[in-house]
C-alpha cells in the first residue's frame, strides 16, 4: 500500500488514524534525527552506546563475505559502527540500506560515499519492509540483516508479520542483528516520549504525518484545532509488550475535503486521530518477551548485549529437522 493509500484508509476508519510510517518524508526523518538531542530521551541515547560499545564483537561473530541489509536504516549513523568494524576486519562488505523514506536514503547514500568512497559497495533500495524483505530472500550469498530501532515502531500484529518475512528471508548461517528498548521504568518513559513540548521535534515527528496527509491528499487539516496527547501502556505478558499510544484530540467539530480524493473527513469535538495503527507504537519488551516474539518465527538468539535500556540480539534461523 503506498502513503497515499495508507492515508486515505486511516482517515476513512473508525477510529481515524494515521499509520507511523507516514510521519517519515524527508523532514520526518529530520526530525526523528533530531531526537537524540533531547536531554530526557534515552533511546537514542541508549541505541548509539550499544552499537559503538558492542560493534566490534557482534562484527567478530558474523561469519564473512556477508552483505549487509540495513532494514529502515535512516540517517545509517548507528549503522555506521558495524560497517567500520567489519572494514577493519577487511571484509569485503556489499552493503543495501533500505527505507521507506527515498529522499533522506539518498541523502544517507551521499554522505556514505563522502565517508567511505570506494571502499563502500552501496545498493539502496527505497520501499516498504512488506515489499522489500521477500527481494532480499531471493538473495543467494550470506546475509545479515541488520534492523537498528525498528521492531518497536510498528504494532503487535505487524511486528509478527515482519518478523515471520525476515526469517523466511533467511537460510543457512544468515543472521538477523536487531536492537529493541527493554526499559520498564514507567517514570523515565512518559518522561522521554510523552512530553509534547511544542519547540521539540518528538512533538513535530509525531504529527509530521498530518502534515504529510495534507500535502499528498490535498487536504488543510489544522494542527492548532487539535491537541497532542498520549499514555504508556504497561503490559508484561510474554507475548506482547508495553507500548505508548499518541493521539490528536479534536478540540472543535471540524470537516476537511481532501481534495486529492474527493473524500471529506469530519472530527466531533473531543474525537481523537490516532497518530498510529493497531495496538501502539514505541514498544518497550523484556527480553523474554523479545526472545518468544523471535522463537515465534524460528528465530533463535545466538548472543546479546545489553545496556539496561537497549539489548542488541544476534538470531539465526532454527535449523529445520
Ligand atoms: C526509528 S527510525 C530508525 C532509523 C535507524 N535504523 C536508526 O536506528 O537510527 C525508523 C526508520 O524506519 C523507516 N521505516 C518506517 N516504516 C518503514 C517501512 N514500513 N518500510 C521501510 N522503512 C520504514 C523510517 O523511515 C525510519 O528511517
Amino acid at each position: 500500500m503506498d502513503v497515499k493509500e495508507l492515508l486515505v484508509k486511516g482517515l476513512c476508519s473508525t477510529p481515524k488514524y494515521i499509520d507511523m510510517s507516514c510521519r517519515y518524508d524527508k523532514q520526518g526523518s529530520i526530525y526523528d534525527d533530531q531526537c537524540q538531542d533531547i536531554e530526557d530521551f534515552y533511546h537514542y541515547k541508549a541505541e548509539e552506546a550499544i552499537m559503538r560499545c558492542n560493534a566490534k564483537d557482534a562484527a567478530l561473530q558474523l561469519k564473512t563475505p556477508l552483505r549487509l541489509f540495513d532494514l529502515g536504516c535512516g540517517s545509517t549513523t548507528k549503522s555506521q559502527y558495524l560497517i567500520n568494524e567489519l572494514l577493519a576486519n577487511k571484509v569485503n562488505v556489499e552493503y543495501t540500506p533500505i527505507d521507506v523514506s527515498k529522499d533522506f536514503l539518498q541523502h544517507a547514500c551521499e554522505t556514505l560515499k563522502n565517508i567511505y568512497g570506494n571502499r563502500l559497495k552501496v545498493d539502496p533500495i527505497a520501499g516498504d519492509f512488506m515489499n522489500v524483505i521477500p527481494q532480499i530472500g531471493k538473495y543467494r550469498g550470506r546475509k545479515v540483516l541488520l534492523w537498528l530501532s525498528g521492531l518497536q515502531c510498528f504494532p503487535l500484529d505487524t511486528q509478527h508479520q515482519l518478523l515471520s518475512k525476515i526469517s523466511e528471508s533467511m537460510e543457512g548461517d544468515d543472521s538477523l542483528l536487531m536492537t529493541a528498548d527493554i526499559t520498564q521504568d514507567k517514570a523515565v518513559i512518559e518522561k522521554a516520549y510523552l512530553d509534547f513540548d511544542d519547540s521539540k521535534p518528538f512533538a513535530k515527528l509525531y504529527t509530521n504525518g498530518v502534515h504529510v496527509a495534507n500535502r499528498e491528499l490535498g487536504g488543510n487539516i489544522d494542527l492548532s484545532q487539535f491537541i497532542l496527547e498520549g499514555r504508556h501502556v504497561e503490559d508484561k505478558d510474554v507475548s506482547r509488550a508495553s507500548y505508548n499510544q499518541v493521539w490528536l484530540r479534536s478540540l472543535c467539530n471540524q470537516s476537511y475535503y481532501l481534495e486529492e480524493v474527493g473524500k471529506n473527513v469530519t472530527f466531533e469535538e473531543g474525537e481523537k486521530l490516532h497518530l498510529y495503527s493497531g495496538n501502539g507504537i514505541s514498544h518497550k519488551y523484556t527480553i523474554p518477551q523479545l526472545e518468544n516474539a523471535l522463537a515465534s518465527v524460528k528465530l533463535r538468539v545466538l548472543k546479546k548485549w545489553d545496556n539496561g535500556n537497549s539489548v542488541l540480539l544476534l538470531s539465526t534461523r532454527e535449523n529445520e529437522l
